[in-house]
């Protein structure tokens, strides 16, 4: 199954270190990140986890909910959440689905044989508060992913959302934005009343809403 952006998340009930997950429901009206890792018991993995269950108060803010996937069972999760404690010095905090039978894997399209047949890529999905998948982002499994910038593309998704803005190349927090080509003057003028700085009639640049 090919999942794009704009689908709607596809539901799943499966077990986790947390018990078992009915996916939507689990969601309630929260976005969620929905991330992967090859097998459990491996070493970027580990590392990655131990940074999101760090950061996590981050993603709490955002009104972001974390849930990771491995396509091992329960009792290899318990073992492995042990020595994650262990070498990354903090407890995991979310909730690991324990994939074994693939059901979730294959439902997001995880694994890709001809990068490897059993193990999964290391995807990320984000997925908004309507249960809409706004964004997908995968990495092979030997590239630990970098959380700072999930964190700075959820940011990017939730103020076009909340201001109607889209946020220019390399844009971190506090950076100007831009006016998305939608809104005309007229309604521009409405939401920002303080004007813009007009480059082109389609690059209208205006300080960061939220700030
Ligand atoms: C890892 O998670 O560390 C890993 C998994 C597969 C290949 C290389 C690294």
């Amino acid at each position: 199954m090919t999942i794009r952006l704009g689908d709607i998340a596809p539901d799943f009930s499966q077990e986790s270190t947390e018990g078992t997950i009915n996916f939507h429901e689990w969601a309630g009206d929260s976005w969620v990140v929905l991330f992967s890792h090859p097998k459990d018991f491996t070493p970027v993995c580990t590392t990655e986890l131990g940074e999101v269950a760090r950061i996590k108060p981050d993603f709490d803010r955002r009104g972001v909910k974390i849930i990771g996937l491995s396509v091992d069972g329960i009792d290899e999760h318990r073992g492995w959440i042990g020595d994650i404690e262990e070498t990354q010095g903090i407890a995991l905090n979310f909730p690991l689905i324990a994939d074994s039978d693939r059901t979730v894997s294959n439902l997001y399209d995880m694994i890709h044989p001809n990068a490897d047949d059993t193990l999964t890529v290391r995807s990320v999905f984000v997925i908004d508060s309507n249960r809409k998948v706004r964004l997908i982002i995968t990495y092979p499994a030997s590239t630990g992913r970098n959380f700072a910038e999930i964190l700075r593309a959820i940011d990017s998704l939730q103020l076009t959302d909340n201001y109607k803005v889209a946020t220019p190349v390399d844009w971190e927090h506090g950076d100007d934005v831009i006016i998305v080509p939608s809104l005309s003057n007229d309604e521009a003028s409405v939401l920002f009343p303080g004007g813009w700085d007009e480059q082109k009639p389609y690059l209208r640049v205006v300080e960061q809403p939220n700030l």
